[in-house]
């Protein structure tokens, strides 16, 4: 091949954006009678099998200890999608098609004969493709991730050397508890596997929302020069739950706000909103520029980490009106515990895009609306004809990406109240996801299992990303240790948060905007 054919070849390779097409598959889940399979992957492939999106054929295989039936776990199934289905009621056409293809395997995750059981199951099925195109969904403690793996890999069902790679491993997080554990468990995978059989799910990525900034950001010319430090004074990502941390505070005691919501998902979406444009749609392009954005992240010592990154806690108090108990009265919580229900943080980016831009990023539980977005404020224009009329400050423009709920995008800007006196007002121009294609949202486990289904790596989450972003977790963490929280640091529930992290804000006269319950 001459070098002009290379070059077509390797531009031709750049452009290519076809789906890869959905082969006929056969998925098995671990730890198939939890709750995650239950309350989302089932109701996610019956959705998929209901919009066609599903190959012919194809089967699901339930693998667990409990002893069952495919026939009772087949009820057990379509029981559990009359509460949890996202469209009701059921199909039940489509449930008796999909439900023929659900197979049970009742075996011990720690038992080789669990395995043996499992192969003579696939090799039951007449199609050859459903012995080889293979999806484990490893809906299990982590603990176990590697025990799996090395399972599968002695019964020859998990293949290193396979260079098409149709045997594939799909995990959730936590990946890890700190970046030493991370790298622990990817050593112990990638010992029967390669990271190109690893599918990480971070379900923030599954989100229709989420995908859509990257295309909103490369897609509209406007917006693409103003994407920099010339135009944008500061960035604010929120996330915020108005639930509390529930039946799952033995989990949350460990894991605190920063590693249950900051290592994945915000760092996930920080990293969509300021990565370079990719060379290519292709994943590892998308995705080595996700890695490269998290390691221009400026690190810091532990000094800075006590000025740039707050936690709260919450105490009781109300949300919607229901009373909350405080944190540290919820069951299985320390009565002295200092685990953050709350951070708040001011990060750097070192790069030329991004320079002296800060961005700021919350999330907390307990807090007055469930919401996800992020707000671009852009510098304001120099104030020299109203200064003397108005406020001396005009209210900055700003682009808002709800990314839930009322998904949509609004830019604000300033306009003049009708009348004879000239007077501004901020006004907005809204796209809403509703009003424009109607309110169809799947939910994200769909999209990710397809993708999966399919071999397409783009939103699932790379080893390389998984370590960087727990390098930046950790060395807040460490910071943190031993350290009480201080009296700014607890924010009633149904607040916005402590006092401290409006002080983080305040010292650089800037000021949290937070999201609206409405179509604000
Ligand atoms: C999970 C966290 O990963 O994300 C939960 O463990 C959190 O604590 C949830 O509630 C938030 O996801 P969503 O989709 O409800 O914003």
């Amino acid at each position: 091949m001459n070098t002009a054919d290379q070059l077509d070849e390797l531009l031709e390779s750049r452009l290519r954006q076809t789906r890869r097409p959905v082969e006929p598959f056969t998925a098995v889940i671990f730890g198939a009678s939890g709750d995650l399979t239950s309350r989302k992957l089932i109701p996610a492939l019956y959705h998929l099998a209901l919009e066609k999106q599903l190959p012919n054929p194809y089967r699901i295989i339930g693998f667990a200890r409990r002893e069952k039936s495919d026939d009772g776990w087949r009820q057990e199934l379509r029981e559990a999608l009359g509460h949890f289905s996202r469209t009701q009621p059921v199909n039940e056409n489509v449930w008796n098609e999909f439900a023929k293809n659900l197979v049970y395997c009742q075996a011990d995750i720690s038992d080789s004969a669990g395995y043996t059981k499992l192969k003579a199951i696939l090799e039951s099925f007449p199609d050859p493709r459903l012995q080889t195109n293979l999806l484990y969904y490893l809906a299990t403690q982590p603990s176990q991730f590697g025990e799996v793996a090395a399972h599968l890999s002695a019964a020859s069902l998990l293949h290193k050397e396979n260079d098409t790679y149709a045997d594939r491993l799909v995990i959730e997080k936590p990946f890890g508890h700190d970046l030493a554990s991370a790298r622990e468990l990817n050593a112990d995978l990638v010992r029967h596997c390669h990271e190109r059989q690893i599918f990480r799910i971070d379900h923030y990525l599954g989100k229709e929302t989420v995908q859509n900034i990257l295309m909103f950001r490369f897609s509209n010319g406007i917006f693409e020069r103003l994407w920099n430090r010339d135009a944008i004074d500061h960035v604010q990502i929120t996330i915020s739950e108005k639930l509390g941390v529930g039946s799952r505070a033995g989990y949350y005691e460990e894991a605190g706000a920063m590693r249950d919501m900051v290592q994945n998902h915000l760092l996930q979406v920080l990293s969509l909103v300021a990565m370079e444009p990719p060379v290519s749609l292709e994943p590892e392009n998308i995705r080595d520029e996700k890695v490269k954005l998290l390691k221009s992240i400026r690190p810091m010592s532990p000094a800075q980490v006590l000025e740039n990154v707050v936690r709260g806690q919450y105490f009781a108090g109300e949300v919607d009106g229901e009373a909350r108990p405080a944190y540290r009265s919820e069951p299985k919580v320390k009565p002295n515990s200092h685990v953050e229900t709350f951070t708040a943080m001011r990060l750097f980016i070192d790069n030329w895009r991004w320079h002296g831009v800060p961005f700021y990023l919350r999330t907390g539980k307990n807090l007055p609306l469930s919401a996800s977005e992020v707000r671009i404020q852009f510098k304001p224009a120099p104030n020299i004809l109203f200064a003397a009329r108005q406020d001396a400050n005009l209210d900055p423009n700003s682009l808002t990406l709800r990314l839930q709920p009322n998904e949509g995008i609004i830019l604000r800007f300033n306009g003049k109240i009708p009348g004879t006196a000239t007077e501004l007002r901020p006004v907005r121009m809204r796209f809403s996801y509703d009003s424009e294609f109607g309110a169809y949202t799947p939910e994200a486990y769909e999209r990710l299992l397809l993708e999966a289904i399919a071999g397409d790596a783009t939103l699932f989450i790379r080893r390389d990303e998984v370590e960087t972003a727990w390098s930046i977790v950790d060395a807040i963490r460490n910071a943190w240790a031993g350290k009480a929280l201080s009296n700014r640091e607890f924010y009633a529930a149904g607040t916005w948060g402590p006092t401290a992290a409006e002080d983080l804000m305040a010292r650089d006269g800037r000021e949290w905007r937070n999201p609206q319950p409405q179509k604000e």
